[in-house]
């Protein structure tokens, strides 16, 4: 992973996210970036899409799923490919789980669609300081799970953080979230989940407050529906994990194509 392609993957994001995006110039981004190519064409050929015949051109693709679903795609695969640069694999599928719960979260406490995919992409990437930190330690996980397990307020928990790795995991967070030059809004919205500042960050938080909640639940063991049940989400369980499986199989390079109809190789449009 170069620097120069996760700024590709981070500008076609940001050209797909415009109010009324140029649908040409999405396509034309996507085609410089060979795995969003192909995670696109995959998607734009699933049953999700409804796909009842196949699409061949990244511009056909790009027409059929809509440039907010390419820009989530693009941002899908490059966490995916920073999480096993830090290596932290593992952190995925918990990253897209708690992508696509911020946003659906976002969606029913009323934020704009251009807000709930900033919500998205800022829960996508809220692992980053949790990497981080366990890229320079080992142990870092079952330790934070032992401070979580005696009942630790958050506020020690990053303190104690800094006092072991001379960073907590919000600053560690920010350090490689713009090593990386994801967008600086992006970034303040992870920065500010222990400590909101705008009203902006405010409404984000609020969001997902109880996805972070329901992170920390996961490393007490507690499954992500009780989490999501606790907070009167219950029904929507199945829905975000189904379309984080959704964004997981046609971003990884493994998926299998046997249940999609035939797609070319991307092409450039
Ligand atoms: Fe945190």
């Amino acid at each position: 992973m170069t620097i120069d392609l996760a700024s590709r993957k981070v500008d076609l994001w940001t050209a797909a996210m415009v109010p009324d995006p140029d649908l040409y110039d999405v396509a034309a981004r996507v085609s410089t970036i060979p795995d969003t190519a192909a995670a696109v064409l995959r998607f734009a050929n699933s049953a999700y899409v409804g796909a009842v015949y196949p699409v061949g051109t990244v511009l056909e693709a790009v027409i059929r799923v809509g440039s907010r679903s390419v820009g989530a795609l693009a941002m899908a695969s490059l966490n995916r490919e920073l999480v096993d640069t830090w290596g932290a694999p593992e952190l995925w599928e918990e990253s897209l789980v708690v992508g696509r719960a911020a946003k659906l979260i976002g969606r029913l406490h009323g934020t704009s669609r251009t807000e709930s995919e900033h919500l998205f992409v800022a829960g996508l990437f809220s692992c980053a300081g949790t990497a981080g930190l366990y890229m320079e330690d080992e142990g870092y996980l079952p330790w934070r799970r032992k401070q979580w397990a005696r009942g630790i307020s958050d506020k020690d928990l990053l303190r104690r953080e800094k006092m072991a790795y001379g960073v907590d995991h919000v600053e560690k967070a920010s350090q490689l979230l713009d090593e990386w030059n994801l967008p600086t809004d992006i970034i303040a919205t992870i920065a500010s989940h222990h400590d909101p500042v705008t009203e902006t960050d405010a409404r984000l938080w609020a969001a997902m407050t109880s996805l972070f909640d329901d992170s920390k639940a996961r490393c007490h063991n507690t499954t992500f529906r009780t989490a999501m049940e606790k907070i009167g989400l219950g029904e929507h369980v199945s829905f975000v994990e189904t379309e984080a499986r959704l964004f997981a199989d046609v971003t990884i390079e493994s998926f299998s194509t046997e249940a999609l109809p035939p797609w070319d190789a991307p092409r450039e449009v």
